[in-house]
């Protein structure tokens, strides 16, 4: 047995020659939040990739709950306990809330194979369970009331939200949280940790987000993640990272860059 809710193990990735990722590690244990950030382009996205499937790591293993889960599918590694959010929304935005919580689940279960026209008790029992889900998980975040709304009707900040309720829904073991934050107002923000440490605490979920708030990152994170050019240059108590001096190189090396090439 393990105490570790993932484990990666020397992953490395490559797009068109270049490593992207290299020989990262990173091992969270179960109950954990931990942060991810680094500059843009550090590959974080990358990584959240290679965990939930999208990309299969040139070298390297990676371990949910001490299985490997590598060269899996992402519908079979959400089968096994991780859920996740992405970088940009991925709501629908024509159908309402709920609708769109219980696409979520539709992946999941069996239903959508019923042919048109004819639904099985058990299809419609299905259904009804599914709905229930989704309007608790949705009460879960506080939204409960923006059931019937259509995606269009919400924020930004509503919208990232809602998705992080999508994937409470399957009951995961680690979800991933891909810059959850972005668009929250300041107030909200104070809101959005407490959401996190419920999720860890109430649901026993063990949390990964890539966060560029950093104040956010300091606030709740167990310990944090530092990734510059594929590499992880940093891990440990937030407040040890955040002095690193190597830290503190990667993201002002990054801004003097930027700083330069616009004058
Ligand atoms: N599918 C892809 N094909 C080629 N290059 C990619 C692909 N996805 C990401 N990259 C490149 O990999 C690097 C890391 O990207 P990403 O993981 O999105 O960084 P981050 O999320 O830290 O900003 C970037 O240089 C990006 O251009
Ligand atoms: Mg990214």
């Amino acid at each position: 047995m393990t105490d570790l809710a993932l484990a990666v193990r020397g992953v490395s990735v490559q797009f068109g020659g270049v490593h992207v990722l290299d020989s990262v590690d990173l091992s969270v244990r179960s109950g954990e939040i931990r942060g991810l950030i680094g500059p843009n382009g550090a590959g974080k996205t990358t990584l959240l990739n290679v965990v939930s499937g999208i990309h299969a790591p040139g070298r390297g293993d990676i371990l949910l709950d001490g299985t490997s889960i590598r060269g899996h599918k992402p519908s079979e590694i959400a089968r096994r306990g991780l859920g996740r959010t992405f970088q940009t929304s991925r709501l629908f935005r024509g159908m309402t809330v709920l609708e769109n919580m219980m696409t979520g689940l539709h992946r999941r279960t069996d239903s959508n194979i019923f042919s048109a026209g004819f639904r099985s008790r058990r299809a419609m029992a299905e259904e009804r369970e599914a709905e229930h889900a989704a309007r608790k998980s949705l009460d879960f975040v506080g939204m409960a009331q923006f059931a019937d709304r259509r995606g269009t009707e919400l924020s930004f900040g509503q919208q990232r939200v809602v998705e992080i309720a999508r994937t409470l829904i399957s009951e995961p073991k680690v979800v991933l949280l891909d810059e959850p934050a972005v668009g929250l107002s300041m107030n909200r923000l104070a809101e959005f940790d407490l959401l996190l440490r419920r999720i860890r605490d109430e649901k026993g979920v063990t949390l990964i987000l890539i966060e560029h708030v950093i104040r956010l990152v300091m606030e709740v994170c167990d310990k944090v993640t530092v990734l510059s050019s594929g590499r992880v240059i940093a891990d440990g108590d937030p407040n040890q990272v955040r002095n690193d001096p190597q830290v503190i190189e990667a993201y002002l090396g990054k801004e003097l860059r930027a700083r330069y090439s616009a004058s």
